[in-house]
């Protein structure tokens, strides 16, 4: 049967990646395609599970290395439990964050390193995006988005450890330009919406 195709959307905190899925879900109402929404971490029983011991804000003593292998690990499950079945059976997987939020905030962020590339291509099992949309804002304007009392752990991080992401997403989209699709988010919601969709009729056309 003939592959799905897996799209996923990346960027800083408060970048409105969650407006931008409630548009992609009327895109694909509309056309009546066949597609899963997820998310990461979480999107199984189990990733949620993880997601909460990774986000709490309880476990400031998690140690990197640490973070960085149950955002694998969630992964992993999500891939096997998830994706892949519904790739295969030629579903459209429309996932908030993927592989390159790991690669950009344990990696960069973190400064892990290319260690985390490796881990994650054990998680992914060759289970790549087709595309990427990147939402680019700058971490203080993302940051003053989210609310202070609703930040979780990764949000509460300095703006020092945002910068470090977002110049990672940068290098990242530099390494595979035929995956990603940059985008402004600084741009109003709509505009942003309608570059989305135009890439989708794209390659839904194609
Ligand atoms: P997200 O669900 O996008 O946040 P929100 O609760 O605001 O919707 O992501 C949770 C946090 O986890 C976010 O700060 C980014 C971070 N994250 C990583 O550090 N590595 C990863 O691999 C993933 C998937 C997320």
């Amino acid at each position: 049967m003939k592959r799905g195709l897996f799209i996923t959307l990346e960027g800083p905190d408060g970048s409105g990646k969650s407006t931008q899925i409630e548009f992609l879900k009327v895109y694909c109402q509309e056309r009546a395609l066949p597609c899963i929404f997820t998310r990461e971490p979480g999107g199984t029983a189990i990733g949620e599970k993880l997601r909460n011991i990774i986000l709490d804000k309880e476990n400031q003593e998690m140690c990197d290395m640490t973070e960085a292998l149950l955002y694998a690990a969630a992964r992993a499950q999500h891939v096997q439990q998830l994706i892949r079945p519904a790739l295969d059976s030629g579903r459209i997987v429309i996932c908030d964050r993927f592989i390159d939020s790991s690669i950009a905030y344990q990696g960069y962020g973190r400064n892990l390193g290319d260690v985390v590339r490796v881990i994650n291509e054990l998680a992914v099992d060759g289970c790549m995006p087709d595309v990427t949309f990147l939402m680019e804002l700058s971490p203080e304007i993302g940051k003053s988005r989210i609310r202070e009392d609703s930040q979780d752990r990764l949000e509460q991080e300095k703006l020092e450890f945002h910068d470090k992401v977002y110049a990672g997403y940068k290098e990242i989209a530099k390494f595979y330009p035929d995956r990603f699709v940059e985008i402004d988010a600084g741009k109003d919601k709509e505009t942003i919406r309608d570059i989305m969709f135009s890439h989708l009729d794209r390659i839904l056309e194609g």
